[in-house]
């Protein structure tokens, strides 16, 4: 007798909503792997609507249930997106052994170690494939996300779900368990794709990553299920209750819960011992049957972990000791000149096309005109003096992703006739005058706005990731949309004012090449969407000089909202006074940068497009860090003096999480000041202000849980 669902409690509910979703599953994929179903079509008729009648009495179980529709069933367009409990993120890189000592250095400083109390690490594989983010609810998979900016990602799991080594249902597993790790190819399942589908005259891959990256991203995931993926699980995100105390011990649980863990990681006492693991696995390399790119290091115990907490985008705790770059010899063919959305003439290697560590190169950055000419940014000589000349025969290195460059030229095989490289003194889009600034390694246009190659880089960058990022507006579309006569986009605001032009039989976009009905209707969606915006993505969109993704969160996070960022902006115009110094308060924002947002909101035509551009927005104010509890939130702390507890870095991030500014200097606006021993006039200016004055245990008291 099946129990009427109106008298269920909710735990009932739930069982028979797993239970009926695992059926379901298998059944599905029965169905479309072997073509051989396991239970009649009526049987899984009933099961489906009684599953659908379950989400329909019991909401909560929504987002599990999605996923189910997706499975079999194409998803129809795109991935939707997902927004990731705790970021995504990435891991700040070594490049020697210096680099590996300073790392222990630097966390024992943070930790208040000595240099002799023991500090554990693990060492293990950097795969190089991409990052997948797996959350189980009630030990089921209800969702999988990639990485995409670290906040933001694709939902592809039901592409996921035909991964052999992604467990469905796991056994004795927190409530909540989002697992972390790497999607990736071996490289014998890469070659054996890229036979079968050169035989069919289909995309041939340029490496294993971009094969594992191509093949998860499959709208239809009976595509992902013919390609044969692979996964290795090393982090976490949201929990409901911890894995295991250290990080080796977290590594073992997720291998008890039926995860793939890389047998390689090990735990070491000492960062020479870390080094050599390092040799060792780079020794391995070759054999390893997949890629990877470096050895990634982590702190071992999780209360350290959590003590040293994340910078922007990277964990303190863990660092990527990166293997050094591939390399190959070529001939530099030309020197193009690329014009930046700052203006900046970039110059480009063009190379006879060279594989370099299994990817065909043809160009490759070469800096500035210094760099060509034979010098570094402070004119000492670089590859002992000789210049870079078309004709040249240059050796080109490779790390990861980053554009190539080149390491270095061979004199005994330059033509007779090569000449030395004119750096041009005028700009190739525009034709208006390249000007080199005093202490400026690059030459910039001086067009602005009427540079149609700044213009069209402004707008690349303002639809990018980590900004406006619009579905189906992407750097080709701009170009295409800068280009049109009848439907331009020139500026930022075009693009919101883009479907009221859409009117005309002769605009109308869904009569255009590449262009139908549907998709157009879906960019006036997409844009919409982006009408509410996260300040910081809107300062970041706007792409002025020296303000990075980061720096752009910051000032968000500091002003609150637009308007009171557009004012403070306006205010500090004079670079002198009570807005200029707030703004130089700011932890993480320096001169340069300042200077360079107040000249850009305060330069007459930049800000008239500014403010057209926000005219259609709605500027989401700042999101606060949850502070509801916390006795320090939007107070502007100031330390001085010598931190008995903790150290500086420390106390400074504890503070920030709590939703507090730290400050470097006292002033009127300053509201605790927290001295220790050595403190000087920093403490005699707060006492004078009467400012709130605590040493560290009253701190520690007022800030604690
Ligand atoms: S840990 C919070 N471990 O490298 C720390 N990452 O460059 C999360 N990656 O986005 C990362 N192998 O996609 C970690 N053994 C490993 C890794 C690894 C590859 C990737 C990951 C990350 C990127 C950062």
């Amino acid at each position: 007798m099946t129990t009427q669902i109106a008298d269920m409690t909710e735990d009932e509910a739930r069982e028979e909503f797993f239970e009926l979703q695992t059926l379901l599953w298998a059944a599905n994929r029965e169905y479309h792997t072997r073509d051989n179903p396991t239970i009649s079509d009526v049987e899984y008729d009933w099961a489906k609507r009684r599953y659908l009648a379950l989400v329909d009495a019991f909401p909560k179980f929504e987002k599990a249930a999605t996923q189910l529709t997706a499975i079999g069933a194409p998803v129809a367009e795109g991935f939707g997106k997902v927004q990731h409990a705790q970021r995504m993120m990435s891991l700040s890189n070594a490049f020697d052994d210096a680099d590996v000592q300073d790392f222990d250095t630097s966390a024992r400083r943070f930790l208040g170690l000595s240099e002799d109390a023991p500090l554990a690490f693990t060492a293990e594989p950097k795969i190089d494939g991409l990052s997948l983010s797996l959350r189980y609810e009630d030990g089921q998979l209800v969702q999988a996300a990639t990485r995409g900016d670290g906040s933001e990602g694709e939902n592809v799991t039901a592409n996921a779900l035909t991964i052999s080594d992604i467990p469905q249902t796991l056994i004795n597993a927190p409530e909540i368990l989002e697992v972390r790790g790497e999607v990736y190819m071996s490289h014998e399942e890469f070659e054996a794709l890229n036979a079968r589908h050169s035989a069919r005259g289909g995309k041939v891959f340029a490496n294993p990553r971009n094969a594992a990256a191509g093949s998860l991203r499959q709208l239809d995931a009976e595509v992902t299920r013919a390609r044969p993926l692979r996964f290795f699980a090393y982090a976490w995100g949201e929990l409901s209750a911890r894995l295991a105390d250290t990080q080796i011990g977290a590594i073992q649980r997720l291998q008890s819960f039926g995860f793939q863990t890389n047998p390689l990681t090990k735990k070491c006492e000492t960062p020479a011992e870390l080094i050599a693991i390092y040799r060792d696995i780079e020794a391995q390399r070759a054999t390893l049957g997949y890629d990877i790119d470096g050895v990634v290091y982590k702190v071992n115990d999780l209360a350290y972990q959590a003590r040293m907490g994340f910078r922007s985008t990277t964990p303190r705790w863990a660092i990527a000791h990166k293997f050094p770059a591939e390399t190959a010899w070529t001939r530099l063919e030309g020197i193009d000149i690329q014009v930046g959305r700052t203006g900046a003439l970039s110059p480009v290697a063009r190379l006879h096309p060279v594989t370099v560590g299994g990817v065909v190169v043809s160009n490759a950055t070469l800096h500035n005109e210094d760099y060509i000419a034979g010098r570094d940014s402070k004119g000492d000589t670089i590859r002992e003096g000789k210049d870079i000349r078309v004709g040249d025969w240059v050796q080109v290195y490779r790390a990861g992703d980053v554009i190539p460059k080149i390491a270095d030229l061979d004199l005994a095989k330059r033509p007779q006739d090569a000449q030395i490289f004119a750096f041009p003194k005028i700009c190739p889009e525009c034709g208006s005058d390249a000007i080199r600034e005093e202490g400026d390694a690059v030459r910039r246009c001086s067009g602005g706005v009427i540079c149609p190659a700044q213009a069209v880089e402004k707008l690349k960058h303002f639809v990018s990731r980590g900004a406006f990022d619009i579905d189906g507006l992407g750097a080709k579309q701009i170009e295409m949309f800068y280009a049109d006569p009848v439907l331009p986009i020139r500026e930022p605001a075009d693009i919101f004012t883009l479907q009221a032009r859409d009117v005309t039989n002769l605009a109308k976009l869904k009569n255009r090449d590449g262009w139908g009905d549907k998709s157009a209707k879906k960019l006036f969606e997409a844009i919409e969407q982006r009408r509410h915006i996260p300040l910081g993505k809107l300062i970041f969109a706007l792409g002025i000089r020296h303000v990075g993704e980061s720096a752009s969160n910051l000032l968000a996070r500091h002003y609150g909202s637009w308007r009171a960022f557009e004012d403070a902006m306006v205010a500090a115009a004079p670079q002198e006074g009570q807005a200029w110094e707030d703004l130089l308060d700011i932890d993480g924002v320096g001169q340069v940068m300042a200077q360079s947002l107040v000249a850009a909101m305060n330069q007459q035509a930049e800000r008239a497009s500014i403010d057209r551009l926000v005219q259609h927005l709605q500027p989401q104010d700042a999101e606060q860090i949850d502070t509801a509890n916390s006795p320090v939130a939007g107070k502007t702390v100031v330390f001085t003096g010598t931190l008995e507890k903790m150290s500086r870095s420390e106390a400074k991030a504890r503070a920030e999480t709590l939703g507090a500014k730290v400050s470097g200097s006292v002033s009127k606006k300053t509201d605790i000041v927290i001295v220790g021993p050595g403190a000087g006039s920093k403490e005699k200016k707060a006492r004078e202000l009467g400012l709130t004055v605590l040493d560290e245990d009253a701190w520690l008291a007022l800030i604690a849980p």
